[in-house]
């Protein structure tokens, strides 16, 4: 092991931005941003200890970049690595995980050295793709592919989908035995420590990022484990937070431990997928993350990297199975599919999804088989034949979420009112109003029931209301997202309220046969409603089992002057 050689600090930026570099390794260097006063991460948890984002150099014969950093760490970054390193002798850039946290700057660094060839996951490089636009030459990479750097510096490639996203994989320079795993063993903890020397300062923010971001997906961790074993590691270096070097065990036991705790407890949906084929991954993603809205823990396995003998035990646990049929030109997956149908069974519920097939669709039959065995069609098949759309993205999240709450169904279910406590009885007498949210983004729109909602602020003017973390409407309610708060009127919301308690299937359109018309912010106002103000959600908050959105509004009307806005009264709390 190298020791620490080289510790600079660069001019704090605008918001408490430093950024220090550090040699790791032979022929290797950090380059840490130090994002001091962040103190709220997308997937909104709050932050104690603001975060970094590092971002690696190995220079052997051939330079590769492993992970750049996030867009604010602009001139910080690129200066700081140009003076490193000329960027034009740059040869690879190891992209381990696409979220801009640590892809912010890869655009950037492409336009000053467009040679670089990146190397990523078949998903990342998609990604990729979409979020970068100008051409780049790329490599797919996946577990067992190598990469000779020189010197001694031969890279290897571990996946490790659904570590928190599909794309991810981790890099281990066998020269160095690093282990290079962005996200993977993070924390959200920013100190000019380069190292884990105190991690009775560490322990908290490891856990709060696991149970966040790792913890949904533990049977996924207890993979990547084991992907793992066959490699020595000297230390992990990670992409946020101090790099793991003095207690490596007990990190990795802890992701261990707490992986198995959570995989024997909880219920989780398998997906089994082909990613060499079609969109299958983008259809993956959404799927997941709609399971994940429910609490839903999921399993990927990718169907051409697997064995029966997995697959058997997989379906067996699973509490749901999901399917992703690749075209008819794929390898033969008959003993995979045959040992899934022979371990599948009727407490299961089943989706399929097809993407790239042709005009004859082998996924009806094989539904109806799955239906034969007994087990519930959680939604109708989704057949892909052509680039997914956001529509399409809608379809597939709304279609996890069903099977989620399907999986869920018995954990969420309110007790009756003879088993209500004090308590939700006097929660319960909490009234509200009656209202409908709609909203519409791009090509997706949505709608749902709310009656949790409050004026919040005067100046400005704000309201907040609280929305379930299962509800398809949730993905369009992030910060900066538009929306439409119709009231309903005291003697007239029957009709309405029917229609929008109704369940639609998913991508399901909710406006059909009721009267719209456009706001300025694009959602739909209903011509029935009492009153109606267009809102955009400035933040939300965690609050247990639903998102409190803050919201504030500019343009508002009455239509009915002498109306009354209806009113909800409950019995309990713990209905609607
Ligand atoms: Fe640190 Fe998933 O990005």
């Amino acid at each position: 092991m190298v020791a620490l050689t080289d510790l600079r600090q660069a001019p704090a930026a605008a918001g408490r931005l430093t950024l220090q570099t550090a040699a790791i390794a032979s022929d290797s260097t950090v380059l840490r941003c130090l994002d001091w006063d962040r103190d709220r991460f997308d997937i909104e948890f709050e932050l104690q200890n603001g975060t970094t984002y590092n971002s690696f150099l190995i220079e052997g014969e051939k330079t590769a970049l492993i992970d750049t950093s996030h867009g604010k760490f602009k001139s910080l970054y690129l200066d700081q690595l140009e003076a490193i390193v000329d960027p034009k002798t740059i040869d690879y850039l190891i992209v381990n995980h696409t979220e801009p946290d640590h892809s912010g700057l890869i655009g950037d660094l492409l336009a000053l050295a467009p040679q670089i060839t990146v190397v990523a996951s078949k998903v990342a490089i998609q990604f990729l793709q979409n979020q970068i636009h100008r051409p780049f030459g790329c490599q797919v990479v996946k577990s067992g592919d190598r990469l000779d750097l020189g010197l001694g510096h031969e890279l290897a490639f571990i996946s490790a989908p659904n570590l928190h996203w599909p794309d991810t994989m981790l890099t281990y320079d066998s020269g160095t035995e690093v282990l290079y795993t962005c996200d993977v063993f993070g924390l959200h903890y920013c100190d000019d420590t380069l190292y884990d020397e105190m991690p009775s300062l560490l322990e908290a923010d490891f856990q709060l990022y696991y149970d966040c971001l790792m913890g949904p997906n533990a049977r996924s961790v207890l993979a990547a484990l084991k992907r793992m074993e066959p490699f020595p590691i000297s230390q992990i270096a990670t992409g946020h937070g101090p790099l793991l070097r003095h207690h490596l065990a007990d990190w990795t036991g802890r992701y261990r431990t707490w992986s198995e705790t959570q995989a024997k407890a909880e219920p989780f949906v398998a997906i089994f997928y082909a990613g060499e084929y079609g969109f299958s991954d983008r259809i993956v993603h959404r799927l997941g993350q709609g399971l994940l809205k429910t609490g839903t823990a999921v399993e990927l396995v990718d169907l051409l990297d697997t064995d029966v003998h997995a697959v058997r035990e997989l379906t067996m646990t699973a509490a749901g199975l999901v399917l992703g049929m690749p075209p008819q030109t794929a390898p033969d997956l008959e003993p995979i599919l045959s040992t899934i149908l022979a371990a599948a069974h009727p407490k299961q519920s089943i989706g399929l999804f097809e993407t790239g097939g042709g005009q004859d669709e082998p996924i009806f039959p094989l539904r109806n088989r799955f239906q034969e065995l007994g087990l519930k069609a959680a939604f109708e098949p989704i057949l892909i034949k052509s680039a997914p759309t956001e529509a399409t993205d809608q379809l597939c999240e709304e279609a996890g979420t069903d099977l989620g709450q399907w999986v869920n169904r018995d954990r969420s279910q309110k007790p009756g009112p003879a088993l209500n406590t004090g308590l939700d009885q006097a929660l319960g007498r909490l009234s509200t109003g009656l209202y409908i949210v709609t909203t519409k983004k791009g090509a997706v729109s949505s709608a749902m029931l709310a009656s949790w909602v409050i004026q919040a602020s005067v100046q400005p003017p704000g309201i907040a209301m609280a929305v379930s973390k299962d509800r398809a409407i949730e993905s369009l309610l992030h910060g900066g997202d538009t929306f439409v708060l119709n009231v309903l009127e005291e003697g007239h919301y029957q009709r309405l309220m029917k229609h929008f308690l109704k369940r639609f299937p998913p991508g399901g359109d909710r406006f059909e046969g009721v009267a719209t018309y456009a706001a300025a912010n694009g959602s739909p106002i209903l011509a029935e409603a009492l009153a109606y103000l267009e809102c955009t959600v400035n933040r939300r908050i965690e609050a247990g089992d639903h998102w409190v959105v803050y919201c504030t509004t500019k343009a508002g009307r009455v239509a009915k002057p002498d109306g009354l806005t209806a009113v909800h009264h409950r019995k309990a709390s713990n209905h609607y």
